[in-house]
Order: structure tokens, then C-alpha cells, then sequence
């Protein structure tokens, strides 16, 4: 059992950070005497890293009847990782509790990473940093088709939590940049910690996948609330970018209930990059949390065919999903991520892949202040209610 060592006061915030031991691994089948379920075995790996509490958990869970009947599909679920709060929320929210408590315990007063302008990351890291007293500092690079003025969506957020906010241009070296801006902060005397663009990757002072095992843990709590409202989950459909929350998701539903599919849907990567990214990060993330779990490349789906021309760009069945989700459900995605893997799943039960019997939970990940920069487009779309 993994001893519980402190709950500390973050100085100068107030925040709990639950603190436990770092050492001592309970892999599936080395506890003494009887054997443990492979619930404990998780909740029990999990226990053994770092969280500050930043998100508010656990986020609802809830049935889509109105855009299951519309489609023709089966049972629809959605879980609300967009109500994660930390600035409007996300799936960011999960990884930061884990994220910036490492950031804290390693004594750090600022934090660095990098995204695109727009970024959802880069926006709740900022108001994640600045809830623990660390100061965000962003490396945000522009695409050719963006402005940046004015700052709007996430940008505007950014900037109204005062982050450090430094535009580079679209062939400019992100990761240059920040290696530039981390020795001039040690330079400076202080300690910043340096996390890649969606928390995903290890590297800089992010060691270990948390940012996935954040994830996993988000899996276990969706199962929870599933088991309890008596649904049998078949299929979890989510948008996938950077990776750990695919790879997270792959590995507790591996460990915990091996019947769910985890379907990524692409947000601008190919397959074969986003199969193998998500596939290393899960293989370390069993790693991290000392799982005796074999991840296979069968386990993992990613789709490329519903981002359209590229990541970032609108197209007219985002803007159909995004409007028949929020008509019928009163739900709203975001037009780079959650509203083109809505448009994944609007083909695939419209396709017939589902069976009548499945049950399918679509993952909400967030990004909704992505909606006012893309405002146009999604005017030049929008179906009149008029004609529905
Ligand atoms: C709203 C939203 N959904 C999904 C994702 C993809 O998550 P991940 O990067 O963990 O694959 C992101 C990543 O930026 C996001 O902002």
C-alpha cells in the first residue's frame, strides 16, 4: 500500500496538494497474500503520483437521446471533460493536476511550454500555473492563414491571465525558442519547468507520462460512473491531437475493461504518426505506472479521414456537427477539435459501423473558446433553423 505522506499547503495559495509516496510499485499480482482486483491494482498505481487539484472532477456523464434518435444510431453518451473548469475548461484540466504538481514539488516559479496561437493547452496551462503561483510563460507559433490581432479565443484568455506570451512565426524553431527562454529564467535565478505542447511527450523537466496516467485515471472514473448508471460502454470516441489522452485512455481501458474501444479521431496527423505516438506513449505510461499490461498496436484506432484539409481549417460538416449537436442537445463543441470528431462519429453510426446494441460515449475534450476566432466560417455554414 502506497503510504500517504502529506497533505502541504502550497505557500502563498492555499491549495491542498495530495502528496504520496513515489516508491514502492503493487504491479498486477505482487500484493501479498490475496489477490487484489485490477480496480485497486490501478486506483493504487494512480495513487502514487503527484496531484494538485485543479479540476473539477468528477465531470457529468450524460445521455445524447435527442442526437442519438436523430442520427439513428445507437445509445449515445457523452462525458463532459469540457466542464472541466481551470479558464472554461478541457481536457487539459486532468493533465495539469498531475503536470503542475511535479512543476510545484520541483520547487518551480514559472512554467514553459509551447502550442499554436490558438491553443487550449497553452490556456489552461496559464491559468493552471497562475492558480499555483507560477508564472506561464508561452511560446505560441502563428499558421500562415492567422492573425493575432486582435487577440481573441484563447489568445485574448491568455493574455488576460498574464501570461508571457511570445508569438513566433510560422517557420520560427519552437523548441529553440523555449530552450532559449528556460536558461535565460535559470539564468535569471529562478526555476522554470519546461512540459511539451499538450503535456504528452516526456522531455524538458516532465519525466514521466503524467499526462496520460492523468488520463487512464479519467477512463477509471468514466467506468465508474458508467457501472453505476448501469450502461455497458462499447466505444469511447474522442478527438486526438498530441496523444496522451488516447494513450491514457488505451491503457485503463486495457487493464479495466478490455471490451471498450478507444477510437482517436484525428485532428490533423496521420495515421501511421498518430498510431505509433499514442502507442509509445501508452507502452511508457504502463511503464510509469508499473502495470503488468502488454499495449498492442491493435489497440490502438486512429482515424485521419475526418479532419478535412488540414488542422485548424473549417469545413462545412464541422459546422453541420457542431449545430446539430448544439440543436439537439444543447451542447457545444469547438470547430478544431471536438467538432470535427463529432464528425467522425456522425459518419460512422450514419455508416452503419456501430451495432443497434453498442453504446458509444463521445468524449468532449473542450476548446469552445476556439468558437469566436472561427466565427465567420461558422456563419458561412450554419444551417437556417428555418430550413431543418
Ligand atoms: C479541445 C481539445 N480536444 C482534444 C485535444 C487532443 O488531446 P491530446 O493532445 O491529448 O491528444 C486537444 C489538444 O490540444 C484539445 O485542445
Amino acid at each position: 500500500m502506497p503510504a500517504l505522506r502529506s497533505f502541504a499547503l502550497v505557500a502563498g495559495v492555499g491549495l491542498a496538494i495530495a502528496t504520496f509516496s513515489a516508491c514502492g510499485g503493487a504491479g498486477a499480482g505482487d500484493l501479498e497474500g490475496d489477490v487484489a482486483d485490477p480496480m485497486t491494482i490501478f486506483d493504487e498505481a494512480v495513487s502514487r503520483f503527484e496531484q494538485a487539484p485543479l479540476a473539477h472532477l468528477p465531470t457529468p456523464f450524460e445521455e445524447m437521446p435527442t442526437l442519438a434518435a436523430e442520427l439513428g444510431g445507437p445509445r449515445l453518451f457523452v462525458k463532459r471533460d469540457d466542464q472541466t473548469g481551470l479558464a472554461f475548461g478541457g481536457n487539459k484540466a486532468r493533465k495539469l493536476d498531475f503536470i503542475l504538481a511535479d512543476a510545484v514539488a520541483k520547487g518551480s516559479d514559472s512554467v514553459v511550454t509551447w502550442a499554436g496561437v490558438q491553443s487550449n493547452w497553452a490556456r489552461m496551462t496559464a491559468a493552471g500555473s497562475r492558480r499555483l503561483g507560477m508564472d506561464p510563460i508561452l511560446v505560441l507559433q502563428r499558421r500562415e492563414d492567422q492573425s493575432v490581432a486582435p487577440a481573441d479565443g484563447n489568445l485574448l484568455l491568455d493574455r488576460i491571465l498574464g501570461a508571457d506570451v511570445r508569438i513566433i512565426e510560422p517557420d520560427g524553431d519552437r523548441e529553440a525558442t523555449v530552450a532559449e527562454i528556460a536558461s535565460a529564467e535559470r539564468e535569471a535565478g529562478r526555476t522554470p519547468y519546461v512540459v511539451s505542447v499538450g503535456g504528452s511527450r516526456t522531455g524538458g523537466d516532465m519525466v514521466l507520462p503524467v499526462g496520460a496516467v492523468a488520463y487512464a485515471n479519467g477512463f477509471r472514473e468514466l467506468l465508474g460512473q458508467a457501472r453505476e448508471a448501469g450502461v455497458t460502454i462499447t466505444h469511447v470516441v474522442h478527438a486526438s491531437g498530441s496523444g496522451s489522452t488516447q494513450a491514457g485512455l488505451v491503457v485503463a481501458a486495457k487493464m479495466l475493461a478490455p471490451e471498450v474501444r478507444i477510437i482517436g479521431i484525428s485532428t490533423g496527423g496521420s495515421k501511421a504518426a498518430g498510431e505509433a505516438n499514442v502507442l509509445a506513449i501508452a507502452r511508457e505510461t504502463v511503464e510509469a505506472m508499473q502495470l503488468d499490461l502488454e499495449i498492442e498496436p491493435a489497440d490502438v484506432v486512429f482515424l485521419d479521414e475526418y479532419f478535412g484539409e488540414a488542422y485548424g481549417v473549417l469545413n462545412a460538416d464541422v459546422v453541420e456537427a457542431i449545430a446539430l449537436t448544439a440543436r439537439t442537445e444543447g451542447i457545444l463543441l469547438d470547430p478544431v477539435y471536438t467538432g470535427k470528431a463529432m464528425t467522425g462519429l456522425f459518419d460512422m453510426v450514419r455508416n452503419g459501423a456501430f451495432r443497434p446494441t453498442d453504446t458509444v460515449v463521445f468524449l468532449h475534450t473542450g476548446g469552445t473558446p476556439a468558437l469566436f476566432p472561427y466565427r465567420e466560417g461558422l456563419l458561412e455554414d450554419l444551417p437556417d433553423p428555418a430550413d431543418e
